[in-house]
């Protein structure tokens, strides 16, 4: 087989890349380990910048997003038992998409195959050759792709990144998140970030049915601690707003980590998404830094096969890095704000209140969580 761009993995990186890679009339070819049922079932964050949202509709599988999903003006602060709200729109001019990821899973994967884009799910053994020459080649069992440029799209635990030297940057945060999937309405319109005493919460949603509510909890913690009556009275307590129960259609616990890996790209071989950098869940930003990259990447690549042009592709990790060291920056400070902290002292959390009272009370203060929670420019 032989292709343009040779793109590992089918998450929203890979998934976006090729959309846009294919309106720019450049051929690729997705080789992804797992099944269709798989990346299209896999329940993760669901929260789009605004611009994000508008790369979507502007890639042509808008539609259905702006049908379902659900657009937010304003966010939820709450802390010492009282709601704050932030006023996105007011203090921006733009919204967010609340739309989960494994929807745009499911319209991108039907629009790239709709379009004749070969995705080879449930491919084993992948593997990269070449990446310093002219022909890389993306090798697996019974098959191959000889292509121009390799995108490594896949994943934190992906094979792209121990393909080539990096220095990674990390930071392990001191406790998980509890989320479930619960089929009950969410506690209220808008988001909920809390912070408490007996640690941070968040009440998100899926649709006016369909909420997703997350506690933190210790890193390593065994999900038998919590059985759905604790769950239900500790959400209460922590969000502080009437909780209404419903059966629990998924649950799990997310460990909290920051990384980055530099460079994002070696020769040939280019990184976008959760293969080069993961945040800590708090600022939703694990999504939208993924579309960034691949926004980058689409127009390098586009620049190159039209006109033979290197200087954008030899840009492109000091130009995504900036972005994405903003968005690190961003979802640290936002986990750091908000959560409890075993070794803090009495000191420590009267300035996380004091901070929170800033952020909620100054229009500068609120305008600088504003500005990066809708999101930074993506080009
Ligand atoms: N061969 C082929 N495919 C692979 C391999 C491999 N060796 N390793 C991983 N993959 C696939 C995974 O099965 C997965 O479908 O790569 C895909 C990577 O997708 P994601 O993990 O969703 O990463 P990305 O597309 O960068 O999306 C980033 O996803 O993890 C969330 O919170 C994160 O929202 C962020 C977004
Ligand atoms: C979610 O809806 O899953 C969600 C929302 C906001 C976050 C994280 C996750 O910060």
């Amino acid at each position: 087989m032989r292709t343009q761009v040779g793109i590992i993995g089918a998450g929203p990186s890979g998934l976006l890349l090729a959309r846009l890679l294919h309106l720019h009339g450049i051929g690729c070819v997705i080789v992804e380990a797992r099944s269709r049922a798989y990346c299209e079932g896999r329940i993760r964050a669901g929260v789009m910048e605004h611009d994000a949202a508008q790369m979507m509709r502007d890639a042509g599988v808008g539609e259905r997003m702006d049908r379902e999903g659900l657009l937010h003006h304003g966010v939820i602060l709450r802390f010492n038992g009282r709601d704050h709200r932030i006023d996105l729109t007011g203090l921006t001019g733009k919204s967010i998409m609340v739309y989960g990821q494994h929807e745009v899973v499911k319209d991108l994967i039907a629009a790239n195959l709709a379009a004749g884009i070969p995705i080879l799910f449930e491919t084993p053994d992948v593997a990269i050759h070449g990446i310093t020459g002219p022909a890389p080649r993306i090798a697996f069992q019974n098959g191959a792709i000889d292509c121009d440029f390799i995108a490594g799209c896949d994943g934190f635990h992906g094979i792209s990144r121990p393909a080539m030297p990096v220095q990674g940057f990390d930071r392990i945060y001191p406790f998980g998140w509890l989320g479930i999937l619960s089929q009950s309405p969410p506690p209220h319109e808008e988001l909920i970030y809390a912070s408490h005493d007996n640690g941070f919460a968040l009440a998100s949603m899926r649709s006016p049915t369909i909420s997703r509510l997350y506690l933190q909890v210790a890193p390593d913690e065994d999900e038998a601690n919590w059985p759905d009556e604790r769950i239900w009275a500790e959400l209460q307590t922590r969000l502080g707003h009437h909780i209404v129960p419903g059966p629990i259609l998924q649950k799990g616990v997310t460990a909290m980590r920051s990384f980055v890996a530099e460079p994002m790209q070696l020769g040939r071989l280019f990184l976008a998404g959760d293969s080069a950098h993961i945040v800590p869940p708090t600022g939703a930003k694990g999504m939208n830094l993924a579309y960034g990259d691949v926004a980058l990447l689409a127009r390098a690549l586009a620049a190159y096969f039209a006109d033979g042009s290197e200087t954008d592709l030899a840009g492109y990790s000091s130009t995504a890095l900036r972005r994405v060291w903003k968005a690190e920056r961003f979802s640290w400070w936002l986990t750091s704000l908000m959560h409890r902290f075993e070794n803090h002292t009495p000191f420590e959390r009267r300035m996380q209140q004091a901070e929170l009272d800033y952020i909620t009370s100054s229009p500068t203060g609120a305008a600088t969580l504003a500005e990066n929670y809708v999101g930074l420019p993506m080009l």
